[in-house]
């Protein structure tokens, strides 16, 4: 295995912070997982997976092995009159397996159209967009355990998926490197088209019915006009979780702002809109050095060229701090902080 030292990470992370990785090695193999890993115990340095780097913040170098995932292949395992069930390795690109699968016309991950970043990384904040999360079609993940080298299949209801979260983001935090990931489509799906600008896009085709496909392609126009693409503006898409509120919360919060969004999301809570939280305590579009809120959409931390990771982080410990004051709510940071 080839380990590089002091190596440049800037092009692997989407929000382009310069920063090294003291180690540095790709794997392609589940041996090779192994390997890094006894590397890293014989460096006695810690080991960080690295799929996109598009949910990932560096506060400075890194000062261990980073091990970069290019475990490939995606396969037909099982089929069935009405559904199609695909491996997909964990270094597969996600938009690559949601295109694959819209190409066939089988349903349930298009939603997810152009989220950036590595199939493996997908089932960890359980990815979600526009109405639709991967837990919606997936059914089994192996992980391999970095300290005791065991591997585990987990079914859907192991995994815990929540709103941006799951068992590896939260008890298993960098205990598993996911080697795989088995989702299941539809042949006949039942498309998702409920969310509002989804609607509005798809609205304008009226003398045929709506396939995969046209979801796929309004899902990216819609993420194509409200989001920065990381190749001209360095970012990890949204900084912070949407804020989940109770019934009572809403109520006192509405009576101050009446125009407040919110979303049921179940047993008496509300999800928020952080970005218009944001948005309403004046970050939209400022910018501290390097550091900012990009114009568009005030979720999104952006960085214009030389900022570092403590540069951002300052930036959203401010945010954090007028939305407290504003509006008594906690905002919680989707990003992970290396
Ligand atoms: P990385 O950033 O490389 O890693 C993220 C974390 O997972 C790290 O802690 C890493 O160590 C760990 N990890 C990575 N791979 C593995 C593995 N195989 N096994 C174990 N641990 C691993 N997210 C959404 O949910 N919805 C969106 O709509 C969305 N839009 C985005 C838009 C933009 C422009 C950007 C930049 C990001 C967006 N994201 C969104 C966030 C991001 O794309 C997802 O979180 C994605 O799943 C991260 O994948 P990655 O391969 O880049 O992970
Ligand atoms: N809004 C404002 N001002 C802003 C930003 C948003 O008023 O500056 C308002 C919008 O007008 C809208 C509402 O807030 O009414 C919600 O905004 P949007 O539809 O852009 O979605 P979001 O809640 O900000 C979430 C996800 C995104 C996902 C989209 C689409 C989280 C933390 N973010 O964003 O995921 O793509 O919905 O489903 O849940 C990510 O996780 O990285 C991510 C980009």
């Amino acid at each position: 295995m080839k380990i590089t030292e002091n190596y440049p990470l800037k092009t692997l992370n989407t929000f382009a912070l310069n920063v090294d990785a003291k180690y540095f090695t790709t794997v392609a193999s589940k041996d090779e997982i192994k390997q890094s890993v006894e590397i890293a115990r014989q460096k006695d340095v810690p080991l960080l997976i690295l799929g996109g780097g598009s949910n990932l913040l560096f506060e400075s170098d890194f000062p261990g092995l980073v091990v970069r995932n290019e475990l490939k292949g995606t396969s037909v395992i099982d089929q069935t009159d009405d559904s199609v069930f695909v491996k997909v390795m964990g270094g597969e690109i996600w938009d690559d397996f949601v295109k694959y699968c819209v190409e066939n016309g089988w349903g349930g991950v298009e939603n997810l159209s152009l989220i950036p970043g590595t199939t493996g990384a997908a089932p960890i904040q359980n990815i979600g967009a526009y109405g639709a999360e991967q837990k919606d079609s997936f059914v089994e993940l192996e992980a391999y355990f970095l300290k005791t080298g065991k591997r585990k299949v987990f079914s859907n209801n192991e995994c815990m998926f929540g709103y941006r979260t799951s068992i590896f983001k939260e008890k298993l935090k960098g205990e598993v490197f996911i080697e795989s990931v088995t989702f299941k489509l539809d042949r006949k799906p039942t498309l998702k088209t409920e969310y509002g600008a989804i609607e509005r896009e798809l609205s304008q085709i009226k003398d045929r019915k709506i396939t995969v496909s046209d979801v796929r392609n309004a899902v990216i126009k819609i993420r194509r006009s409200k989001l920065p693409d990381p190749v001209e503006l360095g970012n990890a898409g949204s900084f912070f979780k949407n804020p989940v509120v109770t019934a009572g919360k809403l109520s006192e919060l509405k009576t101050k702002s009446p125009d407040i969004i919110s979303y049921s999301f179940g047993n008496d809570s509300f999800k928020l809109a952080a970005g218009q939280l944001i948005d309403k305590c004046g970050w939209k579009g400022r910018r501290e050095g390097d550091a900012g809120v990009h114009k568009n959409q005030a979720l999104v931390l952006v960085n214009y060229g030389n900022a570092t990771g403590k540069d951002i982080l300052l930036l959203a410990g401010k945010i954090q701090k007028s939305v407290l004051e504003k509006f008594g709510v906690k905002l919680e940071t989707e990003v992970n902080v290396v």
